[in-house]
C-alpha cells in the first residue's frame, strides 16, 4: 500500500474545469496540512531521531552527508534537538538544488498549548515557524521521562495538526506486555487514545517502537513486526477509513544489517531510526535499503 496523505484526484473532468483549477489549488494550499513532501507521503519514509545528541558542528556535518540522499521516491525526516533546528534548516536550504529540499524537518515534541507558562517546553507554532513540517509525539522516552499519557499525546497531536505540523505518533509495548501476550491490546489502546480528536484526512504517521527494542540492539522478529503492523493498520482503519493509508514506520535498533528484512514486511512504510541516524554511513545505508524497496 502506497501511503498517501491526499488521495490523487480523479482527473477525468479536468477539461471542463480549467477555471476551477486555481480555486482547487488555492483550497489545497490553504486548507490541507503539509508534511514537507509536497503534501503527499512518499512511499517510504526514513526518519532520524537525534534525541539529545550532537553539537552544532556535528549536526552540520551529518546534515551535509545526508543531503545528497534525498530523492523523489523516498521521504527523509530529520528530528534534531530543538536548539539545532535553525542550523539544520539553514544547512538544508543551502543544499537546495543538491536535494536538500527533499528532506523534511521535525521537532521531537510539542506542547498541547499554543503558548503560556510551560518552562522548557516548545509549542507547535514555534516549530512551524522554525521550518518544521513534522513533530514526534508520544515517544516512549517522553512517556517514561515526562509521564506523558496517550490523552496528552492526543491533545498535542490535535494542536500540532492545527498548526500545519504532521505528527509522527509513537506507540509500543514493554517487554512485560509482550511476554504476557498483551502487546496487541496495549498498542491498540495507545493508538485509540493517542488519536482522540484527530480528524479524518489529517496528515500524520505512526511509529511502532517496541520499548524493549529501543537502543538495546534487540529488534523485533520480522514476523512480529509484520503482525503488529497489520494489527495497527486494521486498528487505524477501524478508527476511521480515512486513516487506512497512514504510514506506519518501525523503530527500535534499526541498523544497516536488519533494515532490509524489516522493509520487506507488509505494512512497513519506513523506519524511525535513533542510534544509527547519528552515524552518516549507517543512516545512508538504511536509506539505500529503503530506496531499493520504494
Ligand atoms: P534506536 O532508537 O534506533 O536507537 O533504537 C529508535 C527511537 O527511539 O526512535
Amino acid at each position: 500500500m502506497k501511503p498517501r496523505c491526499i488521495q490523487p484526484g480523479n482527473g477525468t473532468r479536468m477539461q471542463y474545469c480549467l477555471a476551477m483549477l486555481a480555486l482547487i489549488w488555492y483550497v489545497f494550499k490553504t486548507t490541507i496540512p503539509s508534511n514537507g513532501f509536497g503534501n503527499r507521503f512518499a512511499s517510504m519514509i526514513i526518519a532520524g531521531n537525534w534525541k539529545m545528541n550532537l553539537t552544532r558542528q556535528e549536526a552540520v556535518a551529518l546534515t551535509t552527508a545526508v543531503i545528497p540522499a534525498a530523492s523523489d521516491n523516498l521521504g527523509i525526516i530529520l528530528f534534531p534537538p530543538s536548539i539545532l533546528i535553525d542550523t539544520v534548516r539553514d544547512h538544508l536550504a543551502s543544499g537546495n538544488g543538491n536535494g536538500g529540499e527533499g528532506i523534511a524537518l521535525g521537532g521531537q515534541d510539542s506542547h498541547a498549548a499554543v503558548s503560556g507558562p510551560h518552562t522548557g517546553d516548545i509549542a507547535a507554532p514555534m516549530l512551524r515557524e522554525a521550518g518544521c513540517t513534522w513533530v514526534l509525539l508520544g515517544h516512549s522516552e517522553r512517556r517514561a521521562d515526562h509521564g506523558e499519557t496517550s490523552a496528552m499525546v492526543a491533545a498535542k497531536a490535535v494542536q500540532a495538526i492545527a498548526h500545519d505540523l504532521a505528527p509522527m505518533i509513537c506507540v509500543g509495548e514493554s517487554l512485560n506486555d509482550r511476554q504476557s501476550g498483551r502487546a496487541g491490546d496495549v498498542v491498540e489502546h495507545q493508538l485509540r487514545d493517542s488519536l482522540t480528536g484527530v480528524e479524518p484526512g489529517a496528515c500524520f504517521a505512526i511509529a511502532y517502537e517496541p520499548i524493549w527494542a529501543i537502543g538495546t540492539g534487540k529488534t523485533a522478529g520480522a514476523g512480529d513486526i509484520a503482525q503488529m503492523h497489520g494489527h495497527i493498520r486494521s486498528v487505524l482503519t477501524s478508527i476511521n477509513a480515512d486513516h487506512a493509508s497512514v504510514p506506519i514506520l518501525y523503530g527500535g535498533s534499526v541498523k544497516p544489517g536488519n533494515a532490509g528484512d524489516i522493509f520487506d514486511q507488509q505494512h512497513v512504510d519506513g523506519a524511525l531510526v535513533g542510534g544509527a541516524s547519528l552515524d552518516a554511513d549507517q543512516f545512508l545505508s538504511i536509506i539505500r535499503s529503503a530506496r531499493s524497496r520504494a
